[in-house]
Order: structure tokens, then sequence, then C-alpha cells
């Protein structure tokens, strides 16, 4: 049987950054930073199915996705097929849960999904480095989404990582404002607050500190606070608001715009979402994951 004849899906699950320290600006204009990356169990689900000619994609929902060459998904696939050295015949379909431009990787945990399925899918041609690599190519979050834990440091752009052992599973509560923050507007207002004379901090994480929830409830941290209150003036609030109702961790999600909380005692989750959901923030009940989904083979 030819392997594209075949069908597999996998879950690709949003992130949060338990820290998140921008360290420099480098010359060509990307930013250095130490972050700590946690996958959560807000998930889109990506699914392969045999195609008619060329990589199509199918978005349910009606979501708008933008020109087809320009998807992550589908440069993902493309680059996948290039370094493979043959013609991909496939269609994705993309089930999106995960809110655009709210710092939570969904785009790029989509893309990352889709490299893993077709390297399932034609018997793991590449081994995990060189997926990352591929993937880091593409975005800076794929890596992570690729490196095999739930639970791991980035440097760099995100794509040096050390993966950890997965911590105890926790209760998480996603709060979107309905209002997005474009990463790369983020980044360069956090420049601009930041100003011509900023020099990086040296920033020491210490790694024995990242084997418990209480020690790293001590680092969680997120530079780009104040470039979010900015534009998002209820956020503040908001987080004071999780962390009363009992969150031991209540963060910015990446660069924006959403907010987490992550709760040692989960009953207390459902009242802080309602609380927030009266602010007029979207909010979605999640958990920390154990581990990375795997493909499965599709129905249908
Ligand atoms: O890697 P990704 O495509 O998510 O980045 C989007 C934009 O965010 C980049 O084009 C860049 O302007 C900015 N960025 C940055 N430093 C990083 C990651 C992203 O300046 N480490």
């Amino acid at each position: 049987m030819r392997p594209e004849s075949r069908a597999f899906t996998l879950e690709a699950p949003a992130k949060i950054n338990l820290r998140l320290r921008i360290l420099a600006r480098e010359r060509l204009g990307f930013h250095s930073l130490e972050t700590v990356f946690c996958a959560i169990s807000l998930a889109d689900t990506v699914t392969i199915r045999p195609g008619e000619g060329g990589i199509d994609l199918d978005v349910g929902g009606g979501i708008d996705t933008g020109p087809l060459e320009r998807n992550l998904v589908v440069r993902a696939a493309t680059r996948f097929y290039d370094e493979l050295g043959r013609r991909g015949d496939l269609r994705i379909e993309l089930r999106k849960r995960i809110p655009s431009s709210a710092g939570l990787g969904g785009g790029s945990s989509d893309a990352a999904a889709t490299l893993r399925l077709l390297n399932h899918l034609h018997g793991e041609p590449f081994p995990r480095e060189a997926l990352m690599r591929i993937g880091g190519q593409l975005g800076s979050d794929i890596p992570f989404f690729l490196g095999g834990s739930p639970l791991a440091v980035g440097w760099s752009r995100g794509e040096r990582l050390l993966t950890l052992p997965a911590l105890p599973e926790r209760a998480v509560l996603i709060a979107h404002p309905g209002v997005a923050i474009p990463t790369r507007e983020a980044f360069e207002r956090l420049a601009e607050l930041r100003g011509a004379e900023y020099r990086p901090e040296a920033s020491v994480l210490p790694l024995e500190g990242l084997g418990a929830w209480s020690t790293l409830a001590a680092l969680a941290c997120n530079d780009f606070d104040a470039v979010a209150a900015e534009r998002i003036p209820i956020i503040p609030r908001a987080c004071s608001l999780m962390r009363g109702g009992g969150a031991e961790i209540t963060l910015l999600a990446g660069s924006g715009g959403s907010i987490f909380g992550i709760f040692r005692d989960a009953a207390d989750a459902g009242p802080a979402g309602e609380q927030l959901r009266e602010l007029g923030f979207s909010v979605w009940p999640a958990t920390t994951l154990s581990q990375l989904p795997s493909p499965r083979p599709a129905e249908g």
C-alpha cells in the first residue's frame, strides 16, 4: 500500500510559557530569549488523508487562514516533501480550537503536528533532530512541539531546547480578552519600550528549580507584561483576579494577549473562570500535559 493511501490524526496542543525573559535584540531584529515551555490539553486537531494532486488544506469552522501557500501547515508539508525529495499528494484537515495570535503557539503546534504526522506516515525517515531543524526554520516555537516532552527550557529563539520530565498534571485556565497581539508587533513594541540604551541583563535560570511546581512558581515571569498591559489595559486586573481565585501561577501566555492560571486545586478554576467571563474574557479550562499526544489512525 502506498503510504499516502492511509490517514492519520494528531492533537496539536497549545503551549504556555511559565517563564519568558527576552534577553537581547539581535542585529537582524530577532530576539534571544530564555523560556520554559509547557504544553496543555487545549488543542487543535490535524488529520492527513490521501490527496488528489498536491497539498490541499481544509480548515473547518469557516476560519480564514489566508492564502494556501502562506499557511504554516502547508509550508511545513511542502518543506517535508522537499527534504524527502519527492512530491506529496495529501489533504490536510485542520480543526482549530486554539485562538490565533494569542501567545498560545497554535499555528506552530499545527505545523509541528503536520511534520510528525508526515514522518509517521512515511515510516519515520527523519530522526527527531532533523524534524526539529526543519521546524525551526519555519517558526521559533515549532521545535518545542517536536522535542518529545511537554516541558522544556528554550534558549536563543526557543529552538535550543533542554527537555525536562513532565510535572504532575495541574488544572489550567486560559482566558482570552478578544484582542489579538501579533508576535512581531509585541517584540517591536518591547524593543521600543526598552529603548536604544537597553543593555541585556544576565538571566540565570537555576535548572534544579524546574522539577517542582512550587519552585517554578517562584521563577515565573513574562517580559511582555508591559506591552500587553499597554495594549489591553484590563489584563493586569484579570491576572490579579485569577491569582485571587487561587491560581499558583498567573501570567500572560507568550507575547499575549491571552493569560493563563495554573491551579493547585482544580476546584478553584471553575469559579475563577466565571469571574473572568463576567469581565468579558473567553475562557477555556485545560490541564498541563504529562506527555505529548501521538499520531493515531484517522476515522472516516
Ligand atoms: O518565529 P515567529 O514566526 O513566531 O516570529 C514572528 C515574528 O516575531 C518574527 O518575524 C520577529 O519579528 C519576531 N520575533 C523576534 N524574536 C523571536 C521570535 C520572534 O523578534 N525570538
